[in-house]
């Protein structure tokens, strides 16, 4: 080979950090770090697994059949206005293949899910972070001060990933009114914040609902997420995606657990109980935690560095998800996904060990 390999590259691929696997977690770790449900997924779900594996040599079907009917009626959209994707996540690479070419920009309200960062950098697209407030909300004025003929599209995470914190509809009007961008709303955590815009999909042609089964339907290692827009976006959306995106399993588990959703009822209302309790737990060990509409909490420790409490779990098998220094914060932050009365316990007790370990040096 007479050029090297970087020559040949798109040059956007150097831009990105290469991936590296994370170390095994032992069966017995309690894995906070991911924000994923504690919980089995629903019996039925696994029964529709059993049935559909002796399927697996034949392809999905193309658009995804009848899980897209089954939204439909979940959502009371039509079935031209729900499209399936791998995971949201994947839903996110193809909007911003769809809307955004090289040197466009893509609005951050940060701090928020990395994701969107890095979709925007793979098709050579322009984050243009806005600060959130203090209290992590958004401010319309300084993201309406930031729009120019370049922006395609504002992402909001709603609630937001990693600040737990909820965006109220009257801004989310406020925004797609005031905007010509696409506006991506991403309900990542519906079922549990309760908080939709789906019903205006009809009336703003420019709004994007995102959603996914990671969550509340404890379904993360699935890979299945949903958007839901315009027919007209929703066309666009598949010219672009991959014949089968969403494998025959994540087809049958979805459809099976929208049919048990008195299970993922019963779900959200153990985690929000045990959120209650681990807020607590953490506030009296000192921790400032803020307003959670999720299944996870922000906190901000005192004294110790996120990155200090982090680590030093990590080596008892707790894992959080350390933001220390991340995204124009300073270093005293971590995310604690709700886990099990008994892992929360466990996490409690390994901070005050901590905490007063320290104290006591
Ligand atoms: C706001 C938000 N959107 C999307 C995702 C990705 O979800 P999925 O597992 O469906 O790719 C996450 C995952 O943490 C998230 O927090």
């Amino acid at each position: 080979m007479k050029s090297s390999l970087e020559s040949l590259l798109n040059s956007q691929v150097l831009l990105l950090p290469s991936k590296k696997p994370a170390a095994a977690k032992g069966p017995n770790s309690i894995r906070l770090d991911k924000g994923e449900l504690p919980f089995a997924p629903s019996p039925l779900v696994i029964e529709a697994l059993k049935r559909e594996i002796s399927q697996i040599n034949r392809y999905p079907e193309l658009l995804g059949g009848s899980l897209r009917k089954a939204l439909a009626q979940y959502t009371q959209a039509k079935v031209e206005q729900i499209i399936l994707g791998n995971g949201s996540d994947d839903l996110i690479e193809l909007i911003l293949k769809v809307f955004v070419a090289p040197g466009d920009e893509v609005i951050l309200p940060s701090p928020t899910f990395f994701i969107y960062e890095f979709a925007t950098k793979v098709v050579g697209g322009i984050p243009i972070n806005v600060a959130r407030n203090k209290q992590f909300d958004i401010e319309i004025e300084d993201i309406l001060a930031r729009l120019n003929s370049k922006t395609k599209i504002i992402f909001l995470a709603n609630p937001n990933n990693p600040t737990a914190n909820l965006t109220s509809r009257e801004k989310i009007i406020e925004l797609l009114e005031k905007s010509d961008c696409l506006v991506v709303v991403d309900e990542c955590y519906y079922e549990i914040a309760g908080l939709s815009v789906i019903d205006l999909i009809e009336s703003y042609p420019n709004l994007l609902v995102l959603r996914s089964f990671s969550k509340s339907f404890g379904l993360a290692g699935i890979r299945l997420g949903y958007a839901l827009a315009s027919s007209q976006i929703i066309d666009y959306l598949y010219r672009l995606a991959q014949l089968f995106p969403v494998n025959r399993l994540a087809l049958v588990a979805g459809e099976a657990a929208l049919g048990d959703l008195g299970y993922i009822e019963e779900n959200i209302k153990k985690i929000i109980q045990q959120r209650v309790l681990l807020q607590q737990g953490l506030e009296a060990l000192g921790l400032q935690v803020y307003p959670s509409a999720t299944n996870f909490l922000f906190a901000r420790t005192t004294g110790i560095t996120s990155a200090e409490l982090v680590e030093s779990l990590a080596q008892q098998e707790i894992y959080l998800a350390d933001f220390g220094l991340k995204q124009g914060l300073d270093a005293y932050y971590l995310r604690i996904a709700v886990g099990s009365e008994r892992e929360n316990e466990l996490l409690l007790q390994a901070i005050s060990e901590k905490i007063t370990g320290d104290i006591i040096k």
